[in-house]
């Protein structure tokens, strides 16, 4: 039984930790089998390269580099814990995929489209995710959840307003690009609508 493949994307401070916890709590009640991984991380190498990428100390990459180390972790990710997973018939839920890679180095960093694709190909051409959860939030409203956090910004949260905006509209542009796939969750809206928006979609798409 092949399995079912769900990954949840956002900007910063849109509330995926909270949403997480709504998905992970609907799968236990209805009995699924589930995975959970992030990227970039999943495996202990992948880790080593998200601490690298997103480690303030690390300071810039190359736009490009930045892309091919997300799709080095990634390719970890899917040999180590996606594919099997889903060749064993279970549901897969990661914590960001590519299409964070097209938001935020093809849009926030302005690669474009082009390499993202052509790396997409090489990595996962045969996979896509069956169901992707977008939180989508304004700018200035993220920006301000996160400022309350405790622990220090990461690499990825020092950047501008401008260079989020760019990666809000990333994500949209997949969106509209690929709406079967696609459900646009309105997360400015309260933690209780946030989460009933989520069970909703799940109760549509897996029950
Ligand atoms: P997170 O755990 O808060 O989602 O942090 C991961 C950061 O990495 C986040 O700022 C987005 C960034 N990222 C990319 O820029 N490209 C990618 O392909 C992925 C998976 C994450």
């Amino acid at each position: 039984m092949a399995g079912y493949f769900i990954t949840l994307e956002g900007g910063e401070g849109a509330g995926k930790s909270t949403a997480l916890g709504t998905i992970r709590e609907w799968l236990q009640a209805q009995g699924k089998d589930f995975v959970l991984t992030r990227e970039p991380g999943g495996t202990p190498p992948a880790e080593r390269i998200r601490e690298l990428l997103l480690d303030p100390d690390t300071g810039e990459l190359a736009p490009l580099t930045e892309l091919l180390l997300m799709f080095a972790a990634r390719n970890e990710n899917l040999e180590r814990v996606i594919r099997p997973a889903l060749a064993a018939g279970k549901i897969v839920i990661s914590d960001r995929f590519t299409d964070a890679s097209m938001a935020y180095q093809g849009a926030g960093r302005g690669l474009g489209r082009d390499p993202v694709e052509r790396l997409t190909d090489l990595v996962h051409s045969d996979l896509l995710p069956d169901l992707t959860l977008l939180l989508d939030v304004p700018v200035e409203i993220g920006l301000k959840r996160i400022s309350t956090r405790s622990e220090g910004p990461d690499r990825f949260e020092q950047t501008r307003p401008e260079f989020l905006e760019r990666v809000r509209q990333g994500y949209l542009e997949q969106a509209r690009r690929d709406p079967q796939r696609f459900a646009i969750i309105d997360a400015k809206a309260g933690l209780e609508s946030v989460g009933e928006a989520i069970r909703t979609v799940l109760e549509e798409r897996l029950k």
